[in-house]
């Protein structure tokens, strides 16, 4: 059964959309675009070179690694098409968590992906598909508040402990023009196991 007591975004989420977006992912993910030919760019998972601005900002600012505070916060971020400045926000799937840390801290795989010490994963726990929004300061990892699945973002998300079946996937991220902009596609896909 679902559980709905996910902090979940106030942005294009509600209690139906948790349900309707994991049934949303088997389809978009099996044939994305293709009964129409062309994608959405609002519901498109982020693509390289697409910049990223903070939930809610709807001056579009593109977030640089100093805006994202050292071991204090998760910061929850959309990707934006460049182009045409199309915040990629259609599907609350693409919700991505910023979390910044010294490079000394990440593992090599992870320090691959980081842009100044930022690293870059989907929002959506992998369990049962609440947003990850709590940020656990003494451990420096984040959590899910639905069923308190823990992650270790210095370590490709790895469970520390929780019912979530694998890693949140991450959104590998390098500096452009002192922006922080995509530099790869998710490791992996984004969504939930269904009950
Ligand atoms: S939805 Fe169950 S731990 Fe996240």
């Amino acid at each position: 059964m679902e559980d709905n007591t996910c902090g979940c975004r106030a942005a294009a989420i509600d209690r139906r959309a948790i349900i309707q977006g994991g049934l949303a992912v088997g389809a978009s993910l099996a044939a994305p675009g293709a009964a129409l030919g062309q994608a959405d760019p609002a519901t498109t998972r982020p693509r390289p070179g697409d910049y990223l601005v903070k939930d809610e900002d709807t001056s579009k600012k593109p977030l640089t690694p100093a805006d994202i505070p050292l071991h204090k916060t998760i910061v929850s971020a959309w990707a934006v098409e460049p182009n045409e400045n199309i915040v990629r926000k259609g599907s609350r799937l693409n919700g991505i968590i910023l979390v910044r840390y010294e490079n000394s801290e990440l593992t090599p795989e992870t320090l691959s992906r980081a842009a100044e010490g930022v690293v870059a994963y989907t929002q959506i726990c992998t369990h049962n598909g609440c947003d990850v929004t709590d940020y656990i300061e003494a451990e420096r990892v984040v959590q899910c508040g639905c069923h308190f699945t823990k992650y270790d973002p210095r370590d490709s998300a790895r469970i520390i402990e929780g019912p979530a079946p694998r890693a949140l996937p991450a959104l590998p991220l390098k500096v452009e023009n002192g922006k922080l902009v995509v530099a790869k596609a998710y490791t992996d896909r984004v969504g939930f196991e269904q009950a």
